[in-house]
This record gives C-alpha cells, structure tokens and sequence, in this order.
C-alpha cells in the first residue's frame, strides 16, 4: 500500500489538526465539523494529482484555452456518522463524484475492552471500473475499513482504492496495508503513536463522531 503521510511536510493543515485536536477548540463543534472538513479538501486536492488527466480545449470569450482535466469516474464513500463532514469536504473538490454510505459502528458484548464492527446501513451504486475514496476521520483499528469494504464488495470491482482518514494509528494503518490489494493508496493527515485499551487512538482527538454531532447514547 502506498502511504501518504500529510503532515509530513509542515503546511496549513497543521493549523487545522492542532485545532481539532484542542480539547478548549474543540468545544465549538461548529468549527469541529468545518475543520475536518478543510482537511478533506486538502486531502481531495493532494489526492487528485494521483488521478489521471486528459487534455481539453475550453472555449472562452476571447479564444481557447488548452487545459487538462481529470477523468475519473469517482465513488465517495463515507462511514456514518463521523464520515459526514469528511465527506462534505472531498466532495466539495470532487463535485461530480457518485456517493455512497454507509455504517459501521463498535459494538461492545461483555468485555468494554473488545468488540465487533456491525455493519447496517448500505447505500452505494456500482463500483466496477470506477475510483474508489474510503472515508473515514480515524483509522484506529482498522477494522471498520475492512468491514465496509467487505460489504462494497458485491457492488463491483474499482479501478482504484483510495482510502483517506485524518487521524490514524501506527496499528490501524499497518491492519489496512495488510487487509488491502497491494495498489491501494492511503491518504492521511497525520499518524499517532498507539491505541488505548478501548481502542482509541492517542494522542488522538477523543470521539470525532460525538465532537461533530453530539453525544450518544451507549447500547
Ligand atoms: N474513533 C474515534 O472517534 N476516535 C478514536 O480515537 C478512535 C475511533
């Protein structure tokens, strides 16, 4: 798997991630939202240069103009409900893209420390030939990745997997290299040290789902 570490190269987006993860900041869940979701512009941006291009002749008021555009058949696909303002944000690059969701949620038998990815919702339209982005805000285990990619399956095969996360840990992106053919690309805005016993990641940023939507209540 090919991975793409953002935060790599110092820019804006350290900006962004040091707002989401401060725990004063992060009280205003208005800015939460639009913070993951300038990050998933970013990402879009840093994510198209991997696309394929061809040129076109655009006409304007006083001539033509040669350009290259992308040409990719895109499906966006968002785990619910901390996906959504990720979502929002390669969607605004990626205007033309197909959508898909879809929910993947922990759920804890006995044992607080130990669960099991359940899979409910479905809404995607066929996949086969087309590029695949996978979007989901923290890539702790990496089991809801692997959980919702094994349920897109029947939908059809993608030319090209993207997966994209903004938070990940060292553990979950080792799960996903393993768990996805080989020319999947990642792309992250930054990767964190470890998981805690109840599988969140730290540093981290605490529960993206509950910062941008409010809290839950535990079934
Ligand atoms: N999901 C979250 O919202 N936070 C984590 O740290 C891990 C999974």
């Amino acid at each position: 798997m090919q991975i793409n570490n953002l935060s790599e190269t110092p820019s804006i987006l350290n900006t962004f991630m040091s707002e989401l993860r401060d725990k004063t900041v992060q009280k205003d869940s208005m800015r939460f939202r639009r913070n993951i979701e300038r990050i998933g512009e970013i990402i879009g941006y840093e994510l198209s240069k991997s696309l394929q291009f061809e040129t076109h002749t655009i006409e304007t008021p006083l001539g033509n103009s040669e350009t290259v555009l992308h040409q990719s058949d895109i499906v966006l696909c968002s785990i619910l409900r901390a996906g959504v303002p990720l979502h929002n944000g390669l969607l605004n690059y990626f205007d033309a893209a197909e959508n898909a969701f879809i929910s993947a949620y922990r759920q804890h038998k006995n044992n607080p420390e130990s669960f099991e990815i359940i899979v409910e919702y479905l809404a995607c339209p066929n996949l086969d030939g087309k590029i695949l982005i996978l979007a989901d805000p923290m890539l702790a285990t990496g089991q809801s990745m692997v959980a919702t990619f094994e349920a897109l399956k029947p939908f059809g095969t993608p030319k090209e997997i993207h997966l994209v996360s903004v938070i990940g840990a060292q553990q979950g992106v080792d799960y996903v290299s393993k768990a996805f053919r080989a020319d999947t690309k990642l792309w992250i805005a930054t990767i964190d040290e470890k998981l805690n016993d109840k599988g969140y990641i730290i540093p981290g940023l605490g529960d993206a789902g509950d910062l941008a939507f409010g809290n839950k209540l535990q079934q």
